[in-house]
C-alpha cells in the first residue's frame, strides 16, 4: 500500500511568494505543493498537502495524522519557536516527524535558534530552501522502507 505523508505548513507560508522574498525565495505555496507531490510521486508517495495560521488546526492536523498518515513532514514557521502545545501534540502522535525550515534559522535573529517542535522530530533540515521539503520526503521514504 502506498504510504501517505501528511506534509504541514504553519503561519504566513501562504503568502510564499510574496513574504520576504529575500529571506524565503519567489516561488509560492503552490509551487511547493506541486515540488512536494512530484517526488512523492517519484518515490512511490502520496501525500496531503496543506497549510493554516492556527496553531489549534496545526494540532488537531497532527491528532489526525496518527491513524492517516505514516509520517509527518513539517514546517511549523513562527510556532516553531513559541507551541509546546504542538510539541506535545507531535510528541504523542508515533510516527517518524521530520521540522522543515526554508530558511536558515540559525542564521538569524536568536528567536529563532530554538524550536520547541525539533524535539519532537527525528530530523530537522533548515536553510535549503523548497529542496529541504523534497529531502525530507527523501528521508522519510528511507526510513519507512527501514521499518518494514
Ligand atoms: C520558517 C522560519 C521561521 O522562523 C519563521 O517564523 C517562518 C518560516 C522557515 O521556513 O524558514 O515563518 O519556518
Amino acid at each position: 500500500m502506498t504510504s501517505l505523508i501528511y506534509v504541514l505548513n504553519g503561519p504566513n507560508l501562504n503568502l510564499l511568494g510574496s513574504r520576504e522574498p529575500e529571506i524565503y525565495g519567489a516561488g509560492t505555496l503552490d509551487d511547493l505543493e506541486t515540488l512536494c507531490a512530484e517526488t512523492a510521486e517519484g518515490l512511490g508517495l502520496a501525500i496531503d498537502f496543506r497549510q493554516t495560521n492556527l496553531e489549534g488546526e496545526l494540532i488537531t492536523w497532527v491528532q489526525e495524522a496518527r491513524s492517516k498518515a505514516a509520517a509527518i513532514v513539517i514546517n511549523p514557521a513562527g510556532y516553531s519557536h513559541t507551541s509546546i502545545a504542538l510539541m506535545d501534540a507531535l510528541l504523542s502522535v508515533e510516527l517518524p516527524v521530520i521540522e522543515v525550515h526554508i530558511s536558515n534559522v540559525h542564521a538569524r535573529e536568536k528567536f529563532r535558534h530554538h524550536s520547541y517542535v525539533s524535539r519532537a522530530a527525528q530530523g530537522v533540515i533548515c536553510g535549503l530552501g523548497f529542496a529541504g521539503y523534497r529531502l525530507a520526503l527523501i528521508a522519510l521514504s528511507d526510513i519507512l522502507e527501514e521499518d518494514q
